[in-house]
């Protein structure tokens, strides 16, 4: 078996997958068509060269987030966002994911409010964990370019889905443009979500903030995504290091996203390498699979090219990633079971 198979047949685990970063070119043209036959306004021009932001591309990380709004508007209405829920799933599933989370902004659309957009979710995961072999569930995301009023009323929903259907919604996070907001005043949100049982994650230095860094990792999220600029020679300092170092939060690793967005200059420059000599957790992920143009076991195959993974180490990342997953105990003894037994067979 190639090493690309060996990727794809690995069952993986997607722990930070945005909705709406995640559609495909194929599931965005099933929406536009969608849209044109139901005599919803005129879809005709979107563009995906626009959405796409490859290798090379000139947009810096602020630019990178406009690119959502176009998925946005593809998603407006509870048929449309059901589709790209379902589709979206099925792709990984594709792709050998055994479990994924996948995180989503609740909002109020023309046609439909943050609790038809949870409800939708919600129902469309449980429809596809009834027919696929996959496990999804669903992390509620806050924006932290929006009001705080706006993310009490998520967190809210959350916490009131989390208690309807335990089962699929399982945690809170944050996320959104890094420059924008400040993680402070929505701790009290945070706080209110842990105390309710809900997982947490935090997008955490993804630009230098040293400052906010420490106070993310003091909070003690159960996990945080990218954590570019933490360790001292990618923009850290030597206490952002030192407090990952101590307390070990599991970090969601984007290569391509943080290569494509040029927080990263290239892939073997990536923080990766010291997070996993430091025996940090790192679970690898594809953050926007959609406008990053990649898949989960791409962003395998990549980690084991660059940082020079055999396969039994490559199996092990994804072994190591049930112990972080936001489901219940039962679910990650399944995973766990269904990987060892890949290794057994493959490595
Ligand atoms: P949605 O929450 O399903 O609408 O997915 C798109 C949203 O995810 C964007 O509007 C951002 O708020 C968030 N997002 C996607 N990628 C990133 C990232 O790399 N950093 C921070 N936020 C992100
Ligand atoms: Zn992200």
């Amino acid at each position: 078996m190639d090493m690309h198979t060996f990727c794809r047949k690995l069952p993986k685990i997607e722990l930070h997958a945005h909705l709406n970063g995640s559609l495909s070119k194929s599931t965005m043209l099933h929406l536009k068509r969608y849209f044109a036959d139901s005599g919803f306004e005129d879809k005709s021009n979107i563009f995906f060269d626009e959405f796409q932001i490859g290798a090379g591309d000139s947009r810096n990380l602020s630019d990178c987030f406009q690119v959502f709004s176009i998925a946005h508007s593809l998603t407006s209405t509870p048929e449309a966002l059901e589709m790209a829920t379902q589709m979206t799933l099925e792709e990984f599933n594709d792709d050998g994911c055994c479990y994924v989370e996948l995180r989503s902004t609740p909002r109020d659309t023309p046609y439909m409010t943050k609790h038809q957009y949870i409800d939708t979710i919600v129902k469309s995961m449980q429809k596809i964990n009834a027919r696929l072999s996959i496990i999804s569930r669903f992390v509620v995301s806050v924006n932290r370019s929006h009001h705080v009023s706006e993310a009490e009323a998520i967190t809210n929903l959350a916490i009131e889905y989390n208690k309807k259907y335990p089962d699929i919604v399982v945690g809170l996070e944050l996320s959104g443009e890094p420059t924008i907001g400040r993680f402070e005043d929505f701790v009290p949100s945070f706080v209110r979500a842990k105390e309710c049982g809900l997982k947490i994650s935090l997008h955490c230095g993804e630009i230098c903030n040293s400052e906010e860094v420490i106070s993310m990792l003091n909070f003690k999220p159960d996990r945080i995504g990218h954590g570019t600029c933490i360790h001292p020679s990618h923009g850290g300092t030597e206490d952002t290091w030192a407090t990952l170092c101590k307390i070990k939060t599991p970090v969601e690793i984007c290569l391509t996203s943080n290569v494509n967005t040029k927080s990263t200059p290239k892939y073997a420059s990536h923080h990766f390498k010291e997070f996993y000599n430091a025996e940090i957790p790192v679970l690898i992920c594809t953050d926007d699979k959609g406008v990053f143009e990649t898949s989960l076991s791409q962003e395998y195959g990549i980690c084991a090219e660059t940082f020079d993974l055999d396969r039994t180490k490559l199996a092990r990342l994804a072994l190591n990633a049930c112990q972080h997953i936001f489901a219940e105990d039962n679910v990650k003894r399944k995973l766990m079971t269904q990987i060892l037994n890949f290794i057994d067979h493959h490595c």
